[in-house]
């Protein structure tokens, strides 16, 4: 199982050492909101660029934006390394994730809490993961809302009959508790914001999710 820090919790008035601890997990979660898909802005591609700078982890570059195919370049060139965007957003999820697959990065597609697993029938073959979100996308620090288990359930039952080999990732509300339920769904990506981040010992809290 992958557990992707969410680096939205972190000190943005020193990345570089807000993240030393976490420095073993293989993937950071970056959480980009512009404002008008959600109502928070964010992380541009030049902290992008700075995290690029002081890490090879994988940038798990979380697009909750209006406009995904406007911005993907950008973020692409900044240093990004697997681009999710949210199905809500687009018209054509066929196409937003086989032009961001050009862009030469893995591609997701993430659901709201309130979007059916359903819609995503047709884009599941074109995708490297699906993002479930389990808290309504825009704060981090909020619970976990526990529909998203059988979401999980369902993606797991779909890559049986679907001839593509996509991670299933959870993003929101994890902790100790969530990251258990999450895992015996059968999830292979946790991402965790606030609950490593905001403790005191954010490697520990790192150890106590694996
Ligand atoms: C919420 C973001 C999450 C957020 C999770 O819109 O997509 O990635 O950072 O934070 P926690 O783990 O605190 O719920
Ligand atoms: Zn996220």
């Amino acid at each position: 199982m992958i557990i992707a820090p969410s680096i939205l919790s972190a000190d943005f008035g020193n990345l570089e050492k807000s993240i030393e601890p976490v420095k073993d997990a293989k993937w950071l979660h970056v959480d980009v909101m512009d404002g008008h898909f959600v109502p928070n802005i964010t992380i541009g591609p030049v902290v992008v660029k700075g995290l690029r700078g002081i890490t090879e982890q994988v940038l798990d570059t979380h697009l909750m934006i209006t406009d995904p195919l406007k911005y993907a370049k950008a973020y692409v060139d900044a240093g990004s390394d697997r681009i999710t965007f949210h199905f809500e957003a687009v018209s054509d999820a066929i196409k937003t994730a086989e032009e961001i697959k050009k862009l030469g990065v893995k591609v997701g597609v993430s659901i709201k809490p309130k979007t059916d697993v359903k819609v995503l029938l047709k884009v599941l073959e074109y995708v490297d993961q699906v993002l479930v979100m389990s808290v309504e996308p825009g704060f981090g620090g909020q619970d976990f809302m526990p529909e998203a288990v059988e979401k999980i359930k369902e993606l797991v039952t779909l890559r049986k009959v679907i001839d593509n080999n996509y991670l299933i990732e959870v993003d929101g509300g994890i902790n100790k508790e969530t990251a258990a339920l999450c895992k015996e769904a059968g999830v292979d990506v946790l991402v965790a914001g606030s609950y490593i981040f905001k403790d005191k010992n954010p490697a520990a809290r790192m150890n106590d999710l694996r």
